[in-house]
């Protein structure tokens, strides 16, 4: 019952020709898959070029972040309002990248959930343990307390059109996947830890699963019960990789 999402998150990589001819690889393919969302997310000063690209597409655009605050004297800060302009629909929130590199903790991660629904714009929330944290045995309080952070500011109600991403950190960009046992675990988890608010929330939420998602073992881990799609890194720069774990999602 709930449909599939995949999204690709272009993270710091990009050119106006690169972003077009991967566009437009895109678009016809994708808009004859019906079983399946389709969301993009460029950097930034992309997004209007993109949004143009994915007119009628049946493609989403989605920002790779998005500011806490609407608006004054925040240097370098993107608004919720800005993203909606700009033809955004979604946006990720709390990617580990923005954690680990840049000491976003969950509490800011929480008022950036909260802006971009402030704004209407769908957040795709990533939680994830570091390897450190999974060989301590401690991936689902790591999980549990990013997302009661959000649960915290915005109340379950909050989650009921929201997306969550489960990305294990060690995953991303490694090419180690997590087996499709150790993610549909965590994300089982996931969704029993949403039950104990409201179990018609959990059951609607979707889950994606990233970290070194590729076209040849997306099919395994989609089959999973409570993998609905995928936050796709590096495999969403190439046309041909990316249509296929979209394919693999419908
Ligand atoms: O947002 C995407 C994830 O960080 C996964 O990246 O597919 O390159 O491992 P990856």
């Amino acid at each position: 019952m709930r449909r599939p999402l995949v999204a690709g998150n272009w993270k710091l990589n990009g050119s106006r020709s690169a972003n077009q001819t991967l566009m437009q690889a895109l678009v016809g393919p994708v808009s004859g898959l019906g079983k399946v969302d389709v969301a993009v997310c460029p950097p930034f000063v992309y997004l209007e070029q993109v949004a143009g690209l994915c007119r009628d597409g049946g493609i989403a655009l989605g920002a790779q972040d998005v500011s806490d605050q609407d608006n004054g004297a925040f240097t370098g800060e993107v608004s919720g309002d800005m993203l909606r302009e700009m033809g955004c629909t979604c946006v990720i929130v709390g990617h580990s990248e923005r954690r680990t590199l840049y000491g976003e903790d969950d509490a800011f991660t929480a008022r950036k959930f909260a802006a971009a629904r402030r704004h209407g714009l769908t957040p795709i929330l990533c939680v994830g343990e570091l390897l450190e944290e999974r060989e301590a045995g401690v991936t689902e309080s790591v999980v549990a307390r990013q997302l009661d952070a959000v649960l915290a500011v915005e109340g379950i109600e909050a989650l009921s059109d929201a997306v969550i991403a489960y990305e294990p950190v060690w995953a991303i960009g490694t090419g180690r996947t997590a087996t499709p046992e150790q993610a549909q675990a965590v994300h089982a988890f996931i969704r029993a830890r949403l039950a104990d608010r409201d179990p018609d929330v959990a059951r609607k939420v979707r889950i994606l699963y990233g970290g070194s998602v590729k076209a040849d073992n997306a099919a395994e881990l989609f089959a999973q019960p409570d993998i609905d799609g995928g936050l796709i890194g590096g495999a969403s720069l190439k046309a041909s990789d990316f249509l296929a774990i979209c394919k693999a999602a419908e």
